[in-house]
């Protein structure tokens, strides 16, 4: 195989979240799998190359979500009437437990890994469950499909079951583990202890619930009462900072916000997931604006769809939702472009800074991860390309992604 390719089609990214970025009829040139430039024409020193055409649709970069448990896949749409706790109680840790059968995790693991790529999500950040062997399986079919991210999943009696994963890992290119103590209901403190020394000492990532409920909220005041606040429970035991990726995060108050951006920590919008368990809105305009680190997930399977291209609209749509409902409040509306930012470019800052190399747009340098979009409307519409992908994100389907691209591979 080549180590250099040429991809021609019109190249919609967001670099910034202020405004879509549109180079119509362009060339992607694209060396070892990294983004060297996009041109106006084929240079003359390509000239030899022949020019894959990605269509007369559009091409984005692929999806990344940021928060997805793939234990919960088969769940998905599944007891949505219940709000978290009943939820979590009735489906979700039955569901999970199953997954003590490796045979089980063997049959359902991959249909995960290829839906994912099915709706074009070609990175993740995975929660698994507490069984080491059956997680050693999510990884490998997540491999398997080049999806590159994977986690572990901790637990009260499974520390031990964290470095012997971490372990199995190493080594691997294309998954790496993350530290995961569920949300701090479900851990001790020893446990958070444990975790966060485990994440400071191996320099390893750290991810979980924050704020997603008030009941939760209250709970979490009661387990923890030598803590100012949920999020301050996180950083007491040290699992909050940079590498740190938080879900939900809705109710918090404004010194929980100047924790967050004092520790650089990341919080994560899971708009499908809050709105099918009745959880609340998290004000994104107020934390994009404040300058908090951003990404977005599908929190499958409280989210109904891996689809992350229906998160990008359900952020959008629950935006002007809380302003119509909290008019006293000042919320604005998301756009969507910050909400497409925060899929790509957004959740792949994770990425980068956890040293995968750069990814989420169509910069030099960057991974050259993309996919070709096209609707098959009739060319007598003749639509912008922008419309087409506007068109695509709020009432498109995976049947309308046509080339999936990671790292210059096409899968
Ligand atoms: N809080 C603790 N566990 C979970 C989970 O699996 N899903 C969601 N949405 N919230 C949680
Ligand atoms: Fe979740």
């Amino acid at each position: 195989m080549s180590l250099t390719a040429l991809y021609k089609g019109h190249f919609i990214d967001t670099p910034t979240p202020g405004e879509f970025r549109v180079r119509k009829e362009a060339v992607a040139l694209v060396e070892e799998g990294k983004l060297l430039a996009l041109e106006k024409e084929v240079p003359a020193r390509f000239s030899s190359f022949s020019v894959t055409d990605l269509g007369e649709g559009v091409v984005i970069p692929s999806f990344i979500d940021l928060h997805v448990h793939a234990p919960q896949h088969m769940q998905m749409g599944a007891g949505l009437d219940l709000g978290l706790f009943d939820w979590l109680e009735n489906l979700t840790f039955p569901g999970e437990s199953r997954f003590a059968d490796e045979d089980y995790a063997r049959k359902i693991y991959p249909l995960f890994a290829a839906e994912l790529l099915r709706q074009g999500s070609l990175r993740s950040v995975v929660y698994g469950t507490v069984h080491l062997e059956s997680t050693l399986i999510l990884a490998q079919a997540l491999m398997d499909q080049n999806a590159p991210d994977d986690l572990k999943e901790t637990s009260e009696a499974s520390f031990k079951g964290s470095e012997a994963f971490c372990r199995r890992l190493a080594g691997q290119d294309r998954v790496r583990p993350i530290v995961t103590p569920r949300f701090a209901p479900g851990c001790t403190e020893k446990l958070m202890q444990a975790l966060g020394r485990f994440s400071q000492r191996l320099d390893l990532p750290v991810q979980s619930h924050l704020s997603e409920t008030l009941p939760e909220v209250q709970w979490v005041s009661q387990l923890f009462p030598e803590s100012r606040s949920y999020t301050d429970v996180y950083n007491d035991y040290s699992l909050l900072g940079p590498a740190s990726l938080m879900a939900h995060a809705i109710f918090l108050s404004d010194e929980e916000i100047d924790l967050i951006l004092e520790r650089k920590a990341t919080l994560v919008h899971c708009p499908c997931a809050n709105i099918n368990l009745g959880s609340g809105i998290m004000p994104l305009g107020r934390y994009l604006d404040r300058g908090v680190s951003l990404g977005l997930g599908s929190d499958v399977g409280a989210g109904h769809t891996l689809a992350m291209y229906r998160s990008v609209v359900q952020a959008v749509q629950v935006s002007k939702l809380l302003r119509i409902l909290r008019p006293q409040e000042n919320h604005r509306a998301v756009t969507l472009s910050e909400a497409f930012y925060l899929a790509t470019m957004g959740n792949g800052k994770f990425f980068t800074r956890q040293g995968w190399g750069p990814c989420g747009a169509f910069e030099p340098g960057m991974s050259f991860d993309a996919l070709s979009i096209d609707m098959g409307l009739p060319e007598a519409v003749n639509m912008s390309p922008l419309n087409h992908l506007e068109r695509f994100l709020y009432s498109g389907d995976d049947r309308d992604i046509k080339t999936r691209i990671l790292a210059g591979r096409e899968l």
